[in-house]
């Protein structure tokens, strides 16, 4: 393996610590997929080409190992324990966000707030921190190219106080209209909440020169970060936004983990998300004291064991170099955008100057279904449908499309298997 730096020893009485991970060895595709147990199979009879990343990725040795060692050896519930396997669990845990601080580029642990992912990141955040400073005629601006979580929880907030949801248009090209977005900045602006890679497009948005438009005029700003997370480094206190999520289940970690990132002095002036133990300074009857962020937002027993599974992820990708990654994950993109654009009957759909390693496309005369039923049989996993952004979908005039999204474990022979599949699709179609 090439070496994750969270250990997952299962000596009783090691636990996972946080620690920098630096590359340790040149950037080797096959050493890199030799770690991925799912990445050996055979699908149909044929090697798996794995190009559904954006979906969700597939797990590293190391983090499975992380993962099994907490619950063979380390296993407890966090917090207030004094026995020794509490203790561990909780330098575990605690260990985890550290490592997420690091990975994120925050400036403290406590401004990390571990959440089921990135969808509640933003849920808390619409109903915590804005939904509070909603009045009837306020505004929430956000983007043509939102998924669906990025929409409809400020759809709700809106809905719930009068306030009004505006939508900065996108080019044909999938790039958010600067221009049109500017405008769309008001005095009734209340918050801005964007994706930072479209799931859907690839597009890398400009993601500090968003933050730099709305701060001048005061306004907070969010970035759905799940897709940015595996391709792009972090680093929220220099992009200087107020709050930024990741899922773990698309960073190669665990699904029902991910992390929030908020600005302290905005955690520190939100009221809980939910209710219960854990969230708490003291209770009575009459009035309850809330504890201190983060854990004020982590009501409940926390999802333990998958923060510890995010932790050793963040470490592998670290380990792995996100240099290196992006540049095989650019080249991937290059020859997939080029052999893909060699077949007449295939439009791309989103063509950012700026993108991220996923190719949504729509083959001629032929539904988006049977062009992902036809490739799984030829062993090459792509996604079909709306990818939970349908209104990006009507912007283009489709119901779906075919997407391929890479990881730093695909390899260029992988993408000449899509382009091979999409011949025998068009060939078993054909006129
Ligand atoms: N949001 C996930 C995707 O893009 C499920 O496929």
């Amino acid at each position: 393996m090439s070496g994750a730096a969270f250990s997952a020893d299962p000596l009783p009485g090691k636990v996972a610590v946080a620690r920098r991970c630096h590359p340790s060895l040149p950037f080797d595709v096959e050493r890199v997929r030799a770690d991925f147990p799912a990445l050996e199979q055979t699908i149909h009879g044929k090697p798996l080409a794995y190009l559904d990343n954006a979906a969700s990725a597939q797990k590293p040795q190391a983090m499975i190992d992380a993962v099994t060692s907490a619950y063979t050896h380390n296993y407890s519930n966090v917090h207030r324990g004094v026995h020794t396997l509490s203790q561990r669990a909780t330098e575990a845990y605690e260990g985890a966000r550290e490592i997420a601080r690091r990975f994120m580029g925050a400036a403290r642990p406590e401004e990390i707030v571990f959440v089921r992912g990135t969808t509640e990141g933003i849920n808390l955040v619409a109903h915590s921190f804005v939904r509070p400073r909603l009045a009837p005629g306020d505004e929430v601006l956000i983007s043509a190219m939102e998924h669906h979580s990025n929409i409809v929880p400020w759809q709700i907030v809106c809905e719930e106080t009068g306030a009004r949801l505006r939508v900065a248009p996108i080019t044909d090209r999938g790039e958010i209209d600067l221009d049109a977005f500017e405008d769309l900045l008001t005095d009734r602006t209340r918050m801005v909440a964007v994706v930072h890679v479209s799931n859907a497009l690839g597009t890398i948005n400009p993601a500090r020169r968003i933050v730099e438009l709305a701060s001048r005029r005061g306004i907070p700003t969010l970035f759905d970060g799940a897709q940015a997370a595996p391709h792009l480094e972090l680093d929220v206190a220099e992009l200087g936004c107020d709050f930024y999520t990741i899922s773990g289940h698309k960073l190669f970690g665990p699904t029902g983990i991910g992390a929030l990132y908020g600005r302290f002095e905005r955690l520190a002036a939100m009221k809980p998300y939910e209710g219960g133990g854990e969230m708490i300074r003291s209770v009575t009857f009459e009035a309850t004291e809330y504890n201190d962020p983060p854990h004020r937002f982590e009501a409940g027993t926390p999802h333990i064991v998958g923060a510890i599974g995010l932790g050793a992820a963040m470490c592998y990708v670290e380990e792995t170099g996100l240099d290196a990654i992006a540049a095989h994950e650019h080249e991937l993109l290059i020859h997939a955008t080029k052999r893909l654009g060699e077949i007449p009957q295939v439009r791309l759909i989103g063509t950012a100057a700026e993108k991220a390693a996923v190719l949504s496309f729509v083959v001629e005369g032929i539904h988006a279904h049977d062009v992902g039923t036809i490739l799984d049989h030829q062993g090459v996993a792509v996604r079909v449908g709306h990818h939970c952004a349908q209104p990006l979908m009507d912007r283009y005039g489709v119901p779906a499309t075919a997407r391929a999204s890479f990881a730093f474990y695909n390899t260029r022979q992988e993408v000449d298997r899509l382009v091979d599949g999409l011949h025998q699709l068009l060939e078993f179609f054909g006129p």
